[in-house]
């Protein structure tokens, strides 16, 4: 099948949205759902293609779980080993979280995905669940992997060997569906959702952003509503503070300080951003974000700041193309490895307007200038944080036309049509 091409016109940005649900809380609510026996409700579920995966994982799992538009409803019980391959599609999440449950069940379960996840690195995860006990064979680390299953527990006290929530999460699932204590350690800060999420249901979890403990516990069911996606709102949020004339409000975004690192970066280049009404909700805390126009200077961005902004480090690199001066943004090599590889990305999207860029060892170099379009057609990989950021860049640079801008399926159905009604205000 051709890749869609969509044409993304420039435009300020005016007026109110809401962006759907979180998507890695969306998975994790699901996973949550599936290991307890009573019903957990949860509200506002991403409807992407990413959490869909994880839906029809769990379904093949043995969870039951019955969807109405966004909203679901998830009672688990013992999973079963499937017959088929859990197809994981596009996501990282899915694949990496969902071994890590199926290691701490006991459920044997051969794991594949699209051309995309079978080019990612899933050594990490099993690396670690293999120390816990399980069995698994993967091909040269990557899908497609089997899990032959967990006949012993070992391990029970864990190191992070990446900084990622994925692995984190993976472990600490592996231990509840275990129903055994495990403590994992050595994380530098990264999302923190899967803890937040069990400590609302009800486990006993202590964490402090470098050390998670949690101990055997039964999740109660009741019901949650997902904030929205700091990662989705990240994309207007960006194109409204680098496009002349745009002021919008975002309503209901989540801010989990693991999440907000964009927010932080574009404030240091000078952005106007303001948080209202902020509160918690189902331990998540949430708010509306208003951001106006504003002439941007270069910032430097620490390692810390770009791993609380892990995914929205395209956004950094195309906000830091029309701020004033060098910007550079440290720590970010794991980026080779997201659904394409995103340093790459970013290179060419910055090389499409004229702007000039380097890599080296983890650092990106932006020097600042005037986008404008050298190249109308952008390439994207069907990666959907890249082909949204596309469009992003088109708002102030002019206009682009963006290859599998369909992409942004995977987590924001509807991207296209909400930024051009942001568009005509
Ligand atoms: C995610 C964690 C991050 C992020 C991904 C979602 C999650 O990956 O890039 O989009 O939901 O835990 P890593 O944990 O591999 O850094």
């Amino acid at each position: 099948m051709a890749a869609q091409l969509v044409n993304f016109p420039p435009g300020a940005l005016r007026g109110s949205v809401t962006v759907p649900g979180d998507k890695s809380i969306s998975h994790r609510a699901l996973i949550a759902g599936a290991a307890g026996t009573t019903p957990l409700q949860i509200g506002n579920l991403n409807p992407g293609r990413d959490v869909r995966a994880t839906r029809e994982a769990l379904i093949a799992l043995g969870a039951h779980v019955r969807i109405d538009a966004n909203d679901a409803e998830v009672v688990g019980g013992r999973l079963l080993s499937p017959a088929m391959p859990l197809d994981c599609m596009n996501s990282g999440s899915t694949a990496r979280m969902l071994l890590g449950v199926c290691a701490g069940a006991n459920a044997a379960a051969r794991f594949d995905g699209d051309s995309s996840l079978r080019r990612r690195p899933m050594e990490p995860v099993a690396a670690q669940l293999r120390a816990f006990g399980a069995k698994i064979e993967t091909t040269q680390g990557r899908l497609p992997l089997q899990l032959l299953g967990t006949p012993e527990i070992e391990t029970r006290h864990f190191i992070l060997l990446a900084a990622s929530a994925q692995v984190k999460s993976a472990l600490l699932f592996a231990g509840l569906f275990a129903g055994v204590s495990i403590t994992v350690d050595g994380d530098r800060g990264s999302r923190d959702h899967t803890e937040r999420l069990l400590a609302y249901l009800g486990a006993e979890l202590e964490w402090d952003g470098r050390t998670a403990r949690l101990s055997p516990s039964r999740l109660k069911g009741g019901s949650i509503t997902v904030a929205g996606d700091a990662s989705a709102a990240a994309f207007f949020l960006t194109a409204a503070a680098i496009t002349p004339g745009s002021s919008i409000r975002i309503r209901d975004v989540g801010v989990n300080p693991t999440r907000t690192g964009l927010l932080d970066a574009l404030r240091r280049m000078g952005a106007v951003i303001e948080l209202h009404n902020e509160r918690t909700r189902y331990g998540e805390p949430l708010a509306d974000l208003a951001v106006e126009y504003h002439p941007l200077e270069a910032a430097t961005i620490d390692a810390i700041t770009a791993l609380r902004a892990i995914d929205e480090i395209p956004l950094i690199a195309i906000a830091a193309a029309f701020a004033a001066g060098t910007t550079t943004i440290a720590g970010i090599s794991d980026l080779r490895t997201k659904e394409s590889d995103r340093i790459a990305a970013i290179e060419r999207l910055l090389e499409a307007v004229g702007i000039e860029s380097s890599y080296d060892r983890g650092v990106l170099r932006v020097v600042g200038g005037r986008p404008m379009p050298r190249t109308m057609v952008i390439s994207t990989e069907d990666d959907h944080r890249i082909a949204m950021a596309a469009a992003v860049l088109a708002c102030a640079a002019g206009p682009l036309s963006v290859e599998g801008a369909d992409s942004a399926e995977v987590s924001f159905p509807g991207f296209a049509t909400a930024l051009a009604g942001l568009q005509r205000g």
